[in-house]
């Protein structure tokens, strides 16, 4: 067991209308109001961030986003800055969602800029990277990390990513059922804390949180979680429905 305390984050993706949201977030708040040791963020979408996060002051819940743009105001239209997030009552942002780089035309360049932009916004960036199939089989797992955690955090120095959680989500596995092994995750763990050991310091590396995401399910979290290097789940599917995301949250109760 790491001193990473470990996080339990949904990322509810174009789900629930803000009632829902509102009623999702209240069920959420009752089951674990007795949770310990364990960090919790839900990531609305935007147009329920503001009334959700009013439903969650004073609950050990944190409020995440979904996206961000990288400016801090201007003309984007249909963009949200960083600020914003901050003002709806957001702690935090999933920047480069693998859902983001296939159909939304994400790059590591600019979720260089949003990461850096999200730093400064004192918003904590929740980094997503993983690997296709076709990269998988062909043996390029690693050399893919690579590239999006060197391009991810370009220009930065350790002392600015303090605060920063990766989350390590094999397209594969996102929506499909087809949970990585806790072998597989293991081993892309490792490989990930060990290249921030390189490009940055061994504290970074021992600080960071790494999160797993791909089909958790209450069945497999604890497998997953009593590896040493996955340090929490990012939850899609399994977080809408606020009985089942409790049981992630306590993983080690169940
Ligand atoms: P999933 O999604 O849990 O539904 O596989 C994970 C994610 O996209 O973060």
């Amino acid at each position: 067991m790491s001193s990473r305390t470990p996080l339990i984050a949904g990322n509810w993706k174009m789900h629930k209308s803000g009632t829902q949201a509102i009623e999702s977030a209240e069920r959420l708040k009752t089951l674990v109001n007795a949770a310990s040791g364990v960090d919790i963020m839900i990531a609305p979408t935007f147009t329920a961030l503001f009334q959700v996060g009013q439903v969650l002051k004073g609950s050990p819940i944190a409020l995440g986003a979904q996206n961000m743009h990288w400016e801090q105001q201007g003309a984007f239209t249909g963009e949200i800055s960083a600020d914003m997030l901050v003002d709806a009552g957001c702690s935090q942002v999933i920047i480069g969602h693998s859902e983001r780089r296939q159909y939304f035309g994400e790059t590591d360049e600019t979720v260089n800029r949003k990461i850096k932009a999200a730093l400064q916004a004192k918003l904590t960036p929740v980094f997503c990277i993983g690997e296709t199939e076709s990269q998988r089989l062909a043996g390029e797992t690693f050399s893919v990390l690579d590239k999006q955690v060197r391009n991810g955090l370009k220009n930065f120095v350790f002392n600015d990513l303090g605060n920063l959680i990766i989350a390590y989500e094999p397209v594969w596995a996102i929506g499909t059922g087809q949970t990585a092994t806790r072998e597989q995750a293991q081993e892309a763990h490792e490989n990930i804390r060990s290249l921030l050991e390189t490009i940055f310091n061994k504290d970074l590396a021992g600080s960071t949180r790494i999160l797993y995401g791909g089909s958790v399910k209450p069945d497999n979290v604890r497998a997953l979680m009593e590896m040493p290097d996955v340090d929490g789940a990012l939850v899609g599917g399994a977080s809408l429905d606020p009985d089942t995301f409790s049981k992630l949250i306590f993983f080690n109760e169940n």
